[in-house]
């Protein structure tokens, strides 16, 4: 199967899963297991950082599946703080050439950052995979990883 089958597949897998469940960390957990599951060894790292409600400038580390990730980043720092300030999908492929990149496991070489959207289209929460090889992700990537967060939503 192609990877854009896959992307279909995964999406549908995790749509079905998390079905009638309202508790957004069981929704992304569900989902961060699944993807890194479709696509290992692909994928080093695949997880979420989501808005501190306490501290509205920060994210914080959600539910993962790969190495330790660094618990908080501020907004505008690093892949995820880009993304989040700039509200869209950030391709990185060479981190090494982004600028404040924050490394949380020195083995990634490139990364993809996603983000959710709540039901008032308001930013939840940011999916981030990152992987050992440089210049991993292409468009195939991108839209499939996008269809999958369109349904994190909260139910
Ligand atoms: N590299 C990310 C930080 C999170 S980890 O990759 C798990 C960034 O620069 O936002």
């Amino acid at each position: 199967m192609d990877r854009a089958g896959q992307y279909r597949d995964v999406k549908a897998e995790i749509e079905s899963v998390v079905a009638g469940e309202t508790y957004a960390p069981a929704r992304y957990a569900s989902a961060a297991c699944l993807l890194a599951e479709a696509f290992s060894p692909r994928f080093f790292w695949t997880g979420f950082y989501v808005v501190d409600p306490n501290k509205p400038n920060e994210l914080v580390v959600g539910p993962y599946q790969g190495t330790l990730g660094c618990l908080r980043i501020p907004f505008g720092k690093g892949v995820c703080g880009t993304s989040a300030a700039q509200q869209a999908t950030i391709v990185v492929p060479d981190v090494h050439a982004f600028p404040g990149h924050i490394a949380c496991d020195s083995r990634t070489n490139s990364e993809i950052v996603v983000p959710v959207f709540d039901a008032s289209v308001t930013l939840a929460a940011w999916l981030d995979i990152d992987c050992e090889q440089r210049d991993a992700f292409d468009e195939v990537d991108r839209s499939g990883l996008e269809a999958v967060c369109s349904i994190l939503l909260t139910a």
